[in-house]
């Protein structure tokens, strides 16, 4: 590796970051990440923080599982890659789809498509969505229904599902044929209903009678996550996910529970759709699947849909979709290897309290810093603070959350900014005590800008 002085000079000459401005990135260089212990990350000025952050929502084991490293080191050597199209397919790529089969039984899943992360397990998803109504005759169903707020990755398809406007206006016109629900978003919603169970109806009310305007036979699915990420942690009422479910039962349309963030144990439980005691038709699962080590990502489908395909007529039923690296057996053996080290360490376990922990002091500092107008979480590790600029919520100033974020990078904690939010999604392997960090490092960032 060169020294740090190249690394400095060339940071963000020759790379386009993701989520960002190419032209201000070289402007203002992103920080160099150099290196990574537990839930702590160092940069290139040799300051070690609190990743509060985890990666990207995704470091659910923390940087130093060794069984990961060496599953993936041993498969390297063993065998580095092969195509799992038709005709071949390798051994730890057999034993992860038993494995998740056994994790995911609760929720009905049998069968496991692979990716190579969260934004083609959802085109995996919608795509077989589409097929599985053509398959069973009803080619008509082809209608996509989503959130606002939802965040279903880049893919032209994800991003048409997409309820964010920031990753949509510059890319339209995007897919016909979807269609945005209003999302139970108690601080600002189009009802003015801050009760969480009256707006959760509301909104099914809302879903129902789009459902209706729409024709349910043209629709083939309703995607959604369990809890709301990068849209700003938007935690439904318990009813809200058990009640679609039955909705979608009744006109037909498959459920689809985008499970990227939420899976392999961030909300507390191993899924979001456990979490709220729901069966979906579908999962989508990237991130916490190999906590990072390797992308990688999994559509998974229940017992009833896959037997529509493995049943179907081999014209309509065969999938022709499907990614070089699907099922990529050095993805499969750190996915393996991450799913033992999770269940091993019981990271869920972990994630419940120390969420709780979170969402209370940061719910404390609400009460003394008027800059906060909303904190949401309280349901394992994943939290968002959003800052306003007065009492009529008016979101506060991208210049107010950079500097509230850098003034918590400089007190000890690395936080997101995702909007006018302030997100949290540390490894859920996390302290207490790097918790308390992470809550001082926000006051302080709070408290710069307040
Ligand atoms: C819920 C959800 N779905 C899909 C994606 C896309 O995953 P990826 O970035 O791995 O393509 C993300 C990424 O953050 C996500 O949060």
């Amino acid at each position: 590796m060169k020294d740090d002085n190249f690394l400095k000079e060339n940071n963000a000459r020759h790379i386009w970051h993701p989520m960002a401005h190419p032209g201000a990135m070289q402007d203002h260089p992103p920080r160099i990440i150099k290196t990574a212990q537990g839930s702590t990350i160092t940069d290139a000025d040799g300051n070690t923080v609190v990743d509060g952050v985890g990666g990207l929502w995704c470091v659910n084991v923390g940087y130093s599982c060794e069984p990961i490293m060496d599953a993936i080191a041993e498969q390297v050597r063993i065998l580095p890659y092969y195509s799992a199209f038709g005709g071949t397919t390798n051994e730890p790529a057999i034993e992860l789809s038993y494995e998740l089969r056994e994790m995911y039984a609760p929720e009905g899943m049998a069968r496991a498509f692979f990716t190579s992360g969260g934004s083609d397990a959802v085109e995996t998803a919608l795509r077989l969505a589409r097929q599985y109504h053509r398959v069973k005759g009803n080619p008509g169903r082809t209608k996509f229904l989503s959130l606002k707020k939802g965040y279903h990755g880049t893919h032209f398809g994800g991003a048409s599902v997409n309820g964010n406007n920031r990753f949509r206006i510059n890319y339209e016109p995007l897919m016909p044929g979807c269609f945005h629900l209003p999302t139970p978003y108690a601080y600002r919603n189009p009802f003015d209903e801050t009760d969480p169970q009256k707006l959760g109806d509301l909104c099914v009310k809302a879903a129902i009678d789009e459902i209706e305007f729409q024709g349910p036979d043209s629709i083939a699915c309703f995607i959604m996550e369990p809890i709301q990420g990068a849209g700003g942690v938007i935690v439904p009422p318990a009813h809200y996910m058990p009640t679609m479910r039955d909705v979608c039962d009744r006109y037909g349309i498959l459920m689809i529970a985008d499970e990227v963030i939420c899976g392999f144990g961030r909300t507390g439980d191993w899924c979001g759709s456990r979490h709220w005691g729901v069966q979906p038709d579908m999962m989508t699962m990237a991130k916490g699947i190999t906590s990072g080590y390797f992308p990688f990502g999994a559509c998974m489908v229940s017992e009833a849909v896959a037997e529509v395909f493995e049943n179907g007529d081999p014209d309509t039923a065969s999938i022709w979709h499907g990614y070089t690296y699907s099922a990529h057996p050095v993805g499969a053996a750190a996915a393996l290897a991450c799913i033992r080290e999770s269940q091993r360490m019981k990271i869920n376990e972990n994630a419940a309290p120390r969420g709780t922990q979170l969402y209370e002091g940061l719910l404390a500092l609400k009460e003394k810093y008027e800059v906060i107008g909303d904190v949401r979480g309280g349901h394992g590790l994943m939290t968002a603070v959003e800052l306003v600029s007065d009492t009529e919520k008016t979101p506060a100033a991208p210049a107010t959350l950079k500097t509230a974020f850098e003034t918590a990078y400089g007190a000890g904690a690395m936080v997101r900014i995702g909007g006018n939010n302030l997100l949290m999604s540390p490894p859920l392997v996390i302290t207490e005590a790097e918790v308390d960090t992470i809550i001082a490092a926000v006051e302080a960032g709070v408290q710069t800008v307040s």
